[in-house]
């Protein structure tokens, strides 16, 4: 007879959200805050929960850059990649972060604590280029400002 291992995490999202398809994209939000990624087997047992396609789920948590299947970094650092941040100097920002992390694009630090990605617009246009770091907007920045910023997190 088949063992069926419950998934504590996603039975207790699958409470608090709801169990409509709707609930969907907030059950693998959270997964994500929680668990910095989401594993394949999160997926299958959220699909179990809602009694939707595995299928579905994988394609939704990988249509939205928000949802890493990856495991990624302590620190998801995500550089705006859209019009006024590009415009604005976004390419400097972007060097000044590799050069200090010592990782290009998609990549994350040996040690786990820093991953670079890029995003699309993520709202602070009108104060670009822009960043986030997990869920904190940086905004304005130049390569002296985001040096600093870094440092403060190097140091945590
Ligand atoms: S274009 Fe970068 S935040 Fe909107």
């Amino acid at each position: 007879m088949e063992t069926i291992i419950e998934n504590e995490l996603v039975r207790e999202l699958a409470n608090k959200h709801g169990r409509t398809r709707e609930s969907l994209i907030p059950i693998l939000q959270d997964l994500v805050v929680h668990n910095r990624f989401l594993s394949r087997q999160d997926m299958v047992d959220v699909a179990r929960e809602l009694d939707i396609s595995a299928a579905d789920v994988f394609g939704t948590a990988t249509f939205y850059s928000f949802l890493d299947t990856e495991v990624r970094g302590k620190y998801v650092i995500r550089i705006c990649k859209t019009i006024s941040c590009a415009m604005k100097g976004k390419n400097d920002i972007l060097s000044t972060i590799e050069e200090i992390l010592k990782v290009k694009m998609g990549e994350t630090t040996p040690d786990r604590k820093f991953s670079l990605l890029e995003a699309n617009c993520i709202g602070w246009c009108h104060k670009a280029p822009a960043m986030l770091i997990n869920d904190t907007p940086y905004t304005e920045l130049t390569p002296r400002k985001v040096t600093e910023i870094l440092r403060e997190y190097i140091k945590k």
